[in-house]
Order: structure tokens, then sequence, then C-alpha cells
């Protein structure tokens, strides 16, 4: 069920599209049911904001059916009654319970179909129930249910029950749907609730199950942005105990945010306040210190990322060295042993073995050999206003401080650029260019003029 418009959230996204650990509510639940049943057999329920909800899951091969207005989770499966019908047993999950995991689905299943129940609802016993319908047992101990009731609906009685409904469930589909008609929007909402399936089941004469989830942090649901926050740290902290039972130093875990797609080989250090996110691979021995960035970009082994550097789409080398304060931007390839220091900004660029660009500089659309040195200041001017133009430079170059190289051009092997060069032509393997204007220089010009300008002083005394 994925077609509510989540009210509580105050967003114009749909709540199923909010993200947790980088990925959408949604995508979290269609991963689960992904490995208790093919995406042939998912059908998602949506409505509110459904073309933009398709969009964002049609990869993942599910279905969908349209609830084009939105009267309640019961209706949610009334709408979706012809197309599941063929089917013997239903699950129904939840498009915003997103830490769900497919184990627990299993358990409700195989319960499910062991006890032949009509109705099994995954239970919880949250250290907050409030807001959750709560499950009444007949008795205690039993695993018979007499009714679900929502939070606005409960006794004094009842408000004391901690047993809370997860919105999961398994389903019989013959007696669901042949007393699936008979709900009443007569609550709070003015909605047709699935909870009410078990009242009306259990008064049938059919069995109503609950089953206990062994963590109840699983079936948390997301229903404010606070709410989506917490779900968010819990599966980062797991991401985050997954690293580091895989040999990983995640100093202050509770700082990082780590996405879950993220991979990183044992021996790296990560520091505090540490984001990495997306495609991201971090290679063995690397130390990534605090205040970085780091998205869908392949670090190598043996590198070090150091305070405040922003990398994204990039590919680092073996044993390079960036930042402080680097903006590695994407299509950047440092190579091995390279250095990019501070405030040094690269975008397409392929930076060579063991060369460096330590300080103050902007490297964009150019192919740099290996063993060069970018001076401090340095920049490659790769844009005419219209078009992109590639600077190409050889091994072993010396580009001295600020120096502009105007793209397209190309610096052969070895050459030599002096210090405030403005580079134009193309530059020869193993030249020397200097391209700026000569000095001048007036001897005694500014002891003269400093006499000048006391005497000056003086006088207006
Ligand atoms: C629901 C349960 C509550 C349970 C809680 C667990 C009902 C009436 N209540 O409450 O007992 O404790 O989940 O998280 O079911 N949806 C549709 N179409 C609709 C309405 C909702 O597809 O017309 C979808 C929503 O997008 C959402 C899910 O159903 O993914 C649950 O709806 P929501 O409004 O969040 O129900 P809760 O109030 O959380
Ligand atoms: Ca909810």
């Amino acid at each position: 069920m994925a077609a509510g418009k989540g009210t509580r959230l105050k967003s114009k996204r749909p709540k199923v599209l909010h993200e947790i650990g980088g990925q959408a509510l949604l995508r979290h639940v269609i991963r689960a049911a992904s490995h208790i049943v093919p995406p042939s057999d998912i059908y998602v329920v949506v409505g509110h904001q459904a073309a933009r909800v398709e969009d964002a899951v049609r990869d993942t091969g599910v279905h969908f059916i349209h609830q084009h207005e939105q009267h309640g989770t019961g209706h949610a499966i009334q709408t979706a009654q012809s197309a599941v019908s063929r089917y013997e047993n239903i699950l129904v999950l939840s498009g915003d319970v997103p830490l769900l995991k497919s184990n627990t689905i299993a358990q409700v299943r195989d319960f499910h179909i062991f006890e032949r129940a009509a109705m099994t609802i995954l239970t919880a016993v949250p250290e907050n129930a409030i807001g959750y319908g709560r499950v009444i047992r007949k008795e205690p101990g039993s695993n018979d249910v007499s009714a679900i009731v929502e939070q606005k609906a409960l006794t004094s009685e009842q408000a004391k029950v901690g047993e809370i409904n997860s919105g999961i469930y398994a389903f019989r589909t013959e007696p669901l749907f042949a007393h699936l008609g008979e709900l009443k929007n007569e609550n709070a909402h003015g909605e047709l609730y699935l909870t009410d399936m078990a009242g009306l089941l259990v008064h049938a004469g059919e069995r109503v199950l609950a089953i206990q989830a062994g963590n109840p942090v699983e079936v948390l649901g997301a229903n404010t942005i606070a709410e989506m926050m917490e779900l968010d740290r819990e599966i980062r902290l797991e991401t985050a105990r997954r690293l580091m039972s895989e040999g990983v130093t995640i100093l202050r875990p509770e700082t990082t945010v780590i996405d879950a797609s993220v991979e990183v080989s044992p021996d790296t250090v990560i520091e505090p306040f540490v984001q990495l996110l997306g495609d991201t691979k971090v290679g063995e021995d690397c130390r990534i210190r605090s205040y970085s960035v780091v998205e869908n970009t392949t670090i190598a082994d043996r590198v070090t990322v150091r305070q405040g550097c922003v990398i994204s789409g990039a590919r680092i080398g073996t044993g390079a060295l960036l930042g402080p304060y680097a903006h590695i931007r994407p299509e950047s390839e440092v190579g091995e042993d390279a250095h990019v220091g501070n405030f040094v900004e690269t975008k397409k660029v392929v930076l060579g073995k063991g060369s460096k660009a330590n300080h103050l500089t902007y490297l964009g659309d150019a192919i740099i050999g290996d063993g060069t040195n970018i001076g401090a200041g340095v920049i490659t001017c790769n844009y005419d206003g219209v078009n992109k133009h590639t600077t190409s430079i050889g091994d072993g170059v010396f580009v001295g401080s600020d120096t502009t190289l105007v793209a397209p051009i190309s610096v052969g092997n070895g050459a030599y650029i002096a210090a405030g060069s403005s580079i134009t032509e193309d530059v020869p393997e193993g030249a020397l260019a200097l391209a700026r204007s000569r000095q001048t220089t007036k001897p005694g010009w500014a002891t003269t003029k400093s006499a000048v300008a006391k005497k000056k002083l003086s006088l207006n005394h």
C-alpha cells in the first residue's frame, strides 16, 4: 500500500518517496518483498502522485494498481481485489514501514500457512505505542485476536495495551474478499480501515492470529519527518555495524552518514562526520578524515582524504592524497600516488601517476600525464563562453604558479612553464615557455618617492 499522501509530513513529495538510508521508503519495502516472491507477484497500490511513485520504482519490475481516491487502507485492498484474487493467500505490506526484514515476512507467511488462518497480523511491543492501532488478543498468551483498535478509538483500558499493529498482514483471499465489502467508514477519518477486517473475520467465525516481531524496530512506521529520521539513524547504524564487522574502523559511527549501498574494505578508518553516499567504494588502509562528503566514487587502497573534501563521481588511485578542502567533481581520475591539495577543484580530469596539484587550482577538461607538477593558482581556461576545450599536459611537466592555460592547448613532456604565464600557444616537449610582460625595475625610485612623501607630510604639519 503506497497510495497515501502522507499528510503528517507536510511535504510536496509523496510519503513513500521520502528517503531513509539514501533510498525511498517504498524501495526498501519492495526489496524486502522481492526476497519472498518474484516482482511479478508484487502489486503496489499507488494513488497520490501515482506517476511519480511509479517512475521512482518502475525498474523493480512490480505491478501497479491505481487507487484514484484514497479512502483508507481497506479501500486500497478493495481496489486491488481483482488483480490479486487468483492467489490463495496474499501478504499486505505498508509502503511506510521500511525496516521490515524479509526473514520476518517469511515468518508471517509460514505461520499463517501452517495455522491456516484467515488473517495473520504482525505485531510488536515498541517502547512507545502511541499513534499505532492496538491488537486486542482474546486472552493473554493466546494467538487469537479479537480486534484491532485504532489509536483514536481506544478505550482507556485498551490504551494500556502495548502490542501494536504493524500494518503487515497475511490474508487468505477467500474469506478476505468475502467480507471486504462489509467495511464501514464510521470512524475518526471517515475511511475504510483494513484493520476492521480483524473484527469482521472473527465475527464471521474465521481465525485471526497475531505473531509478534522479535525486534520491534523493524516494524516502526514513518508518518512524520522526525519518525523517518529515527529510522534513517537505525538503518545507517546498521550499515556502520556491518562495515565495522568487516574490519572497518568508524570513529563515532552515530555522526557518520553512510548509505547501505556503500562498500569499504578492512583497515580503513572513517573519522567523525563523514558522508559516504550512493555507489561509493573505498579500498583498504584508507583514511577518510572528518567533514568529507564522498558520493558515487571509487577510492582505491591507501588513499588519504583529508578534512572537508567534496568528491563526486570520481576515481581515486592507490596512495593518492586529497585535501584538505579539495573539490573533486565528476569524471575526475586521480592517479596512483597523485596529490590534490587544498582549494583545488578538478572536473573531467585525468591526473597521472604521482602528479601534484597542491594549492588553489582549477583543472577542468584536462589530461595530465605522470610526475607533473601543477603550481599554486594554476587555471585551465576551459570555457570560451560557448564551448569547453581540452588542456593536455604531458609527463614530467612543471607548470609554474599562477599560470593560465587557455584551452585548447597542449604542453609536451618535460616542458617548463614560467610562473605567471598566460599560455595561449602549444608548448613543445622539453621547451621553456614564458608568457608574461618583462619586469621593469627603477633603481632608487621607492627611496626617492618616500623621501618626497615624508617632506610633504612634514610641511602639512
Ligand atoms: C496503519 C494502521 C494502524 C497501524 C499502522 C502501522 C489502518 C487504519 N491503521 O495506520 O493500525 O498501527 O498503520 O504503521 O490501517 N494507504 C493507501 N491508501 C489509502 C490509505 C493509506 O495506499 O487510502 C497506504 C499509505 O500510503 C501507507 C499505508 O497505506 O503506506 C498505511 O497508511 P497510513 O495512513 O500511514 O496508516 P497509519 O495511520 O499509519
Ligand atoms: Ca503509517
